[in-house]
């Protein structure tokens, strides 16, 4: 038996200006994905993502007995597709097909910008791995569950599988169809509150929105994009001087001009507001907008309670510096 956790993470700054050319700041996140796999003498895989905080699931039996599995959320049948292709690419780096017994178990609200489809792609193909008494490099475990995601997504930036795979805080800059990554050694601890609202519109959606504001009027977009962009790079420099202030301002920036890009929502820059006026240093939307997720810079229980009282749910989070790790073997 093996037990693999793998992280999630937020972007710190430079959500869809990445899409762009613009650099993006990521940081891995102490809330996991983890994934005990046991194999099978029987060739049999058994998925049980009970745990996987997936709602509006409704089983029902049919007139022929049948038992029918019904969703209304997507992210039951993504979670699970994401599950089927990593052990099928990590069968193929085996090359074994052996029967498993996977428990999946997520620390994180899915489908909410934090990366647990990457987590979960990761953390499954090192468990199938490992529990067959094999090893994987890290870079290629990256490069493997950044496949999945572009398997199951049709096309996927590899920040999130990266981030799942190594942890810590990475710079992506995207050039051309590859992205460089340089790995960033803070200065001081970031504390961190994560604000949720369910989602209202999809990655995909928000990410075109903003396309066809780029193209009927660049003049004013570009300058936006250019100014997210030198966000992040004078985010990282505070970042690795540990100034925690200077990083509030440029997440308070970095939100109005995501606000202006019209990514965010009403909910969302209540969080945003409430989290400031409780003391944040700075706060911004974290990845796509559309709901989802917000961060505030802060340990205050404060800013906690405020989130909480303005609807939203809280999740404190902390740096993770190890990537997907086996927690347990035997
Ligand atoms: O919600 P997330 O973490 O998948 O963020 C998407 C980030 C975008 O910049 C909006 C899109 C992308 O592919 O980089």
């Amino acid at each position: 038996m093996v037990v693999v956790r793998a992280p999630g993470k937020v972007i710190l700054y430079g959500e869809h200006a990445v899409v762009y050319g613009e650099p993006a700041l990521a940081m891995a996140i102490n809330k996991y994905v983890y994934v005990t796999a046991r194999a099978r003498s029987d060739g049999k895989i058994n998925i049980n993502a009970r745990d996987l905080k997936l709602t509006g699931i409704s089983v029902t039996i049919s007139e022929g007995g049948d038992i029918i599995a019904r969703t209304d959320y997507g992210a039951v049948i993504s979670a699970l597709s994401y599950v089927k292709r990593a052990i099928e690419l990590a069968m193929e780096y085996v090359d074994k097909k052996v029967g498993i017994d996977l428990e999946i178990r997520s620390e994180m609200p899915v489908g909410a910008g934090l990366g647990t489809s990457a987590a979960v792609a990761v953390a499954t193909m090192y468990a199938y791995i490992r529990e067959l008494g094999y090893d994987i490099d890290k870079r290629e475990l990256a490069r493997l569950a950044w496949q999945v995601e572009r398997d199951v997504q049709g096309s996927a930036s590899p920040t999130d599988t990266t981030m799942a795979t190594f942890g810590g805080i990475m710079y992506v800059k995207p050039e051309g169809n590859n992205a460089v990554m340089e790995p960033v050694r803070p200065g001081t601890n970031v504390p961190l509150i994560i604000g949720y609202v369910p989602r209202v519109s999809t990655t995909k959606d928000l990410v075109a929105m903003v396309r066809r504001k780029y193209e009927i009027m660049r003049d004013v977009i570009e300058p936006i994009i250019r100014t997210i962009g030198l966000i992040t790079r004078k985010g990282r420099e505070a970042l690795e001087k540990g100034d925690l202030e200077l990083m509030g301002v440029l997440m308070n920036i970095n939100h109005g001009l995501l606000d202006a890009l019209g990514v965010s929502t009403r909910q969302l820059n209540e969080l945003v507001y409430a989290a400031r006026n409780a003391g944040a240093l700075g706060s911004k939307l974290t990845g796509a907008g559309g709901g989802g997720c917000m961060i505030a810079l802060s340990d205050r229980i404060e800013v906690e309670k405020a989130i909480e009282l303005t609807g939203g749910s809280v999740l404190k989070a902390a740096l993770d510096t190890n990537g997907a790790v086996v927690v347990d073997s035997n």
